[in-house]
């Protein structure tokens, strides 16, 4: 089974990833987890391109076509060798942050975000999808919780950013029958029960 997770930034994704993982293995099952951009000595390479400060010149052209190359090395290498011999993959982020950050957010064509994506994943397409769904104002909220910082003017404008991802997202969630959109400032117990519940409902067909 192929599970994956999608979000805003500080959406609390990765503790719902390290709890399903917990509690998969707990009950015996062959479990990997991925996060993305990254999963091969390739991919991890692009991602430092990706995140590096210090490729501020990186048109939006660039950077989709990364994501989606060091995307096709971790399905190649990691995600369809390891579900051909029925493990369950949980990812940590997937195809549909291109289809919500490059497309939605960056502006890029959705038609050829979608087309690219699929040229990229190939039968590597998810059977569940969580998305962690919180307002932009908790992003913002969350974020200055870490920082300990007000916003400064470059962070507001990342809000309208936040807010088109967000939209890119909830078409994602009206389009896709594989998703599930989970109100994200539900306490952390009660996302991971939801997430549970429906893989139980999903494994049972
Ligand atoms: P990361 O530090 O992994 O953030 P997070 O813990 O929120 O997943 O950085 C990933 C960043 O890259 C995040 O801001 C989302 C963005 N991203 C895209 O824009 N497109 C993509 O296809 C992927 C996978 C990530």
């Amino acid at each position: 089974m192929f599970i994956t997770f999608e979000g805003l930034d500080f959406c609390g994704k990765s503790t719902q990833v390290q709890l399903l993982e917990k509690l998969l293995t707990g009950e015996g099952k062959k479990v990997k987890v991925i996060r993305e951009p990254g999963g091969t000595i390739i991919s991890e390479k692009i991602r430092n391109v990706l995140l590096d400060k210090k490729n501020s010149e990186m048109l939006i052209e660039t950077e989709l076509i990364l994501f989606a190359a060091s995307r096709a090395q971790l399905v190649g290498e990691v995600i369809l060798p390891l579900l051909d011999e029925n493990s369950f993959v949980i990812s940590d982020r997937f195809h549909d942050s291109s289809i919500a950050y490059q497309a939605f957010g960056r502006g890029i064509d959705l038609e050829f975000v979608d087309e690219l994506q699929k040229f990229v994943i190939g039968r590597a397409i998810p059977d569940l999808t969580f998305l962690i769904d919180i307002p932009i104002e908790e992003v913002v909220r969350r974020k200055t919780m870490v920082k300990h910082v007000e916003l400064d003017r470059i962070e507001r404008s990342e809000m309208d950013f936040y807010e088109k991802v967000r939209e890119g997202y909830l078409f994602l969630a009206s389009r896709e029958s594989r998703f599930r959109r989970i109100d994200g400032m539900l306490a952390i117990e009660e996302i991971h029960k939801v997430i549970v519940d429906e893989i139980t409902k999903y494994s049972k067909g």
